[in-house]
């Protein structure tokens, strides 16, 4: 047996790929006061045992086992493709119990890391030394903290010479022992034989009968079995989420860190950090400026002295190197080439597809649309199912009637067509090069190259016309 001490901090190793992770997901959160299940809360747009899965995986563990059993179902149903086994604990025992039942999916002579489900911000870096430390020690490895206001969580009680000796939670504790600001975080790492000894022993003789996790912090002590403490990266990471007061706390915690690296690592002017949010994954170059709130879906990618204004939502797009996003503008499943001007009030819906130059204006909707170098559609328009040439200018208020009530048809405008005000295309349509249609004409045909294209209409004047008068009641 070893002496058990916190303060011999043991030399790193390479970490082997015999971790097994059991993340605990099966409690209840009532306090959440919500039909969707805790861990299916969403932080940073993802649900908090999605990232805590994401963040587990970084380790390349041998397994990871996820603990569910509180409408247990529908969390399952949310992680179809992840590479995860599931262990279900139908009744909700206590975390002692939660952690037995993931035992059999885990390998004899691996290290079990556990991590909650609903922690969602624990970073990589954290966790791998929790895990380094104990595969090179063989040791439980503790994840402890000091805290200003410890209510609610495990107290560590030390001996006289510092080592760990038991854990009290809250219920259990004195208060002496309240007073006590170390708090166990929830997270440990432990060589899954010594759990699979002690968590069959494990009673409920505390105040909330459950089988507690926490009690093989004495068992170790009393054995003289190895274990230390080691603390988060950074003091945000373990923050519990049990409310939805907990969980926007989390989300402004996320929301500040991602802003400030997009600072930090990679320059980016953001006019206020506080009023950014990160709801996947924004990957910027350099000289990017983004105005206040903006949202940002799915992943991102804007090239160099890409600007976004104020207000717009960005989902799955690509913003090419010099294009100004302009403020309002929505953006899902775009690709936008360089030095174009989008917005404001633009959208680009799914499968739009600019190339540089090209101007996209007010209100002007696109879809499944490809715009070649140079065209502009800068106020009021529709634009369906359609590939438009170079050098085109679609008037004001143009659409292009692209469904016939049953089926989707597409509208050709080449190259250089000029095209008047509140034109209406009906699909299928072509219209060839250089063409020039007329303001307020329908296209129900194809069009020639070099023509003019109008609807013959005809202006009557009435003159000294007398607008009828409001007849008073
Ligand atoms: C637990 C710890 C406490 C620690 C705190 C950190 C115990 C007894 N207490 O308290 O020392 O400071 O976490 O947040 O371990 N769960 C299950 N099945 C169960 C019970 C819980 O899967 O039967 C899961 C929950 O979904 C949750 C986690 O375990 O993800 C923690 O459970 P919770 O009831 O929130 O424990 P705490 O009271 O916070
Ligand atoms: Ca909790």
């Amino acid at each position: 047996m070893q002496t058990s001490s916190d303060h011999s901090t043991p030399t790193p190793m390479a970490i082997p790929n015999n971790i097994a992770v059991i993340i605990l997901a099966a409690g209840a959160g009532k306090r959440m006061k919500s039909s969707l299940p805790k861990v299916l809360q969403k932080v940073g747009g993802m649900p908090m045992l999605g990232r805590v899965i994401a963040t587990a995986q970084q380790l390349n563990p041998a397994s990871t086992t996820v603990v569910y059993g509180y409408q247990g179902e529908e969390v399952r149903a949310a992680f179809p493709d992840a590479a995860l086994t599931w262990a279900l604990q139908t009744e909700q025992l206590g975390t002692g119990h939660a952690v037995l039942q993931a035992l059999p999916h885990c390998a004899a002579d691996g290290i079990a890391l556990i991590l909650y489900g609903d922690i969602p911000l624990i970073t990589e870096p954290t966790i791998r030394n929790l895990a380094d430390k104990a595969a090179a020690t063989n040791a439980l490895v503790w994840l402890t903290q000091e805290v200003l206001n410890p209510a609610g969580l495990g107290r560590i009680m030390r001996d006289a010479a510092g080592n760990l000796a038991s854990i009290k939670n809250e219920r259990d504790a004195s208060l002496a022992e309240k007073e006590v600001k170390e708090i166990w975080t929830g997270l440990l790492a432990c060589p899954i034989q010594k759990l699979a000894e002690w968590l069959p022993k494990l009673q409920k003789g505390n105040a909330e009968k459950e089988y507690y996790l926490t009690d093989i912090m004495a068992f170790a002590a009393a054995e003289n079995t190895a274990q230390f403490s080691c603390n988060p990266k950074q003091a945000w990471e373990c923050a519990g989420v049990n409310d939805q007061i907990e969980r926007a706390r989390a989300e402004r915690q996320y929301q500040i860190t991602c802003a400030n690296a997009l600072m930090m690592n990679h320059g980016v002017t953001l006019a206020d950090p506080a009023r950014i949010e990160l709801r996947g994954n924004l990957i910027c170059a350099a000289n990017v400026a983004i105005d206040i709130n903006c949202i940002f879906e799915g992943t991102v990618e804007l090239d160099n002295n890409v600007t976004v204004g104020a207000n717009c939502v960005l989902k799955d797009c690509k913003i090419a190197a010099g294009t100004q996003v302009l403020p309002f503008t929505m953006i899902d499943g775009a690709l936008v080439g360089k030095n174009c001007k989008i917005g404001p009030y633009a959208r680009l819906r799914p499968n739009t597809n600019l190339a540089q130059d090209v101007h996209i204006g007010n209100f002007v909707e696109l879809k499944a649309a490809s715009v070649a170098a140079g065209s502009k559609a800068n106020h009021l328009s529709y634009l369906g199912d359609t590939v438009i040439g170079s050098g085109v200018n679609i008037g004001a208020g143009t659409i292009t009637c692209n469904y016939d009530g049953a089926n989707k048809h597409q509208t050709i405008i080449e190259d250089n067509v000029f095209v008047g005000s509140d034109v209406q295309l009906v699909a299928p349509v072509r219209v060839a090069a250089g063409a020039t249609i007329a303001a307020g004409t329908t296209i129900w045909r194809d069009v020639d190259g070099a023509s003019l294209n109008l609807n013959p209409k005809t202006q009557e004047q009435k003159a000294n016309w007398q607008r009828p008068v409001k007849t008073p009641k």
